[in-house]
């Protein structure tokens, strides 16, 4: 195990009806001006809206709103956001939302104190030293971003999307109400299932040793998410699932703190983040194709734990079997879990060709080689990509 220092700042308030905490939430940051950052209007068919608003104001808070997050929220938004802050003088910046309002939320917070532009922090030219403070009520269990220091921005006129972390971008708290997942649809419940389990994989999938405790964490998630998932995709309302999804969302990303003293791996998520710059796809999408064919590029780098992975996970039985077929059993699982639920499995089935596979290969190792369990260069990426069309 490797040393670590573990620090997460962000207070969680989980459990129905947790919502109607909010106004007091605020109330005890002293915030006056709040940015209330949205997407596509969700919240307001489910009525949230509507609380989220009625608390605000009983508290006296002057309300500036950004609607209209996009999901792979865009960098324009962003500064429309930065610039709302600066001319009304805002004080708190409060997503209400899934991970893309989140992180567009983090970014603005980030933005607004910072004199350059805010894609600076993006392309790594420029540090995070100063942020907003954050607030965040969940409405998606998926990416971890309530309780993590990260977000993911697009710029789409030039189609790249990219990301950054920092301590300055926890959110002071987050509000996880598991009801109101309730009204998620099937294909973003699929979407954060895919999504969570990937955080849990690109962790456990670590060449570090002696790790017994953080490898537990992370396959009792995994079983978790695998077990809860189908239940609430079959019952969308089904209040224990999609409260134990929620909690394995954030556990799944939350500075690592299922991790600690463990170098993950990240590969897969970089290459996605290739495909998602250039096709609007779902991030999960992409995840679900390219993280079965990472694991054959790679399992014989480590077969331990891919065997591990296999029997612990899966309940793959090992009588009878070389470590070989165990691994790839093991990925076979994970390949049919994913298409059991209704995720992708080829980039042709998204309408993606070979076209655009050289320059995401390129694109994923701007910063250099990317990925730990196996450091991938352009020819790996552009080989997993190749596999997986
Ligand atoms: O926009 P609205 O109308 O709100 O609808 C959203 C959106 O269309 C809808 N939705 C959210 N909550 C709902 C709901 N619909 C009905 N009922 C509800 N309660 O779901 C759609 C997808 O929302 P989005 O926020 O895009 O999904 P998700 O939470 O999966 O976030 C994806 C984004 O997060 C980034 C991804 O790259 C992607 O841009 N990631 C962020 C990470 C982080 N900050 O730590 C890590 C992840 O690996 C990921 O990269
Ligand atoms: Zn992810």
């Amino acid at each position: 195990m490797n040393s670590f220092t573990f620090h997460n700042p962000t207070k969680i308030l989980f459990g129905a009806g947790m919502a109607d905490q909010l106004g007091q939430q605020v109330a005890e940051l002293g915030s006056q001006t709040v940015l209330l950052v949205y997407g596509g209007g969700s919240i307001k068919r489910t009525g949230l809206y509507d609380r989220v608003i009625k608390q605000l104001h009983q508290i006296g808070a002057r309300i500036v709103e950004l609607p209209g997050v996009e999901p792979n929220p865009r960098v324009s938004t962003v500064r429309r956001g930065i610039k709302l802050c600066r001319d009304e003088a805002v004080d708190l910046v409060l997503a209400v939302g899934g991970g893309s309002v989140i992180d567009a939320a983090k970014a603005v917070a980030v933005g607004v104190p910072y004199e350059g532009d805010v894609w600076d922090f993006l392309l790594r030219k420029a540090k995070i030293e100063a942020a907003l403070p954050i607030a965040t009520v969940l409405t998606l269990s998926a990416t971890g971003s309530e309780m993590n220091g990260g977000a993911v921005i697009t710029d789409w006129e030039q189609n790249l999307k990219k990301s950054f972390s920092s301590p300055y971008a926890f959110p002071k708290f987050s509000i996880l109400d598991p009801t109101l997942t309730y009204t998620v649809p099937a294909n973003q419940t699929v979407n954060g299932i895919v999504d969570m389990m990937s955080h849990v994989m690109e962790q456990y999938f670590s060449q570090t040793t002696d790790t017994p405790l953080q490898e537990r964490l992370c396959e009792s998630i995994l079983q978790t998410v695998i077990e809860n998932g189908e239940k609430a995709l079959q019952e969308p309302a089904h209040p224990e699932a999609r409260a134990n999804l929620m909690l394995c969302g954030t556990y799944a990303l939350n500075g690592g703190m299922i991790s600690v003293g463990m170098q993950g791996d990240w590969a897969t998520h970089a290459m996605e983040h290739e495909v998602s710059a250039i096709y609007d796809i779902a991030h999960a999408e992409g995840l679900s194709i390219i993280f079965p064919n990472w694991m054959k590029y790679v399992y014989r780098d480590r077969i331990d734990r891919f065997v591990q992975f296999a029997v612990r996970v899966w309940g793959i039985e090992p009588e009878g079997k070389s470590d070989e077929e165990i691994a790839l059993a093991g990925i076979q699982a994970t390949r049919e879990y994913f298409t059991r639920i209704g995720a992708p499995s080829r980039l042709s089935d998204l309408n993606i060709g070979e076209e655009s596979l050289p320059r995401m290969a390129e694109e994923a190792v701007r910063f250099g080689p990317i990925g730990y369990f196996r450091k991938l260069g352009a020819d790996d990426v552009l080989a997993i990509l190749r596999m997986s069309l």
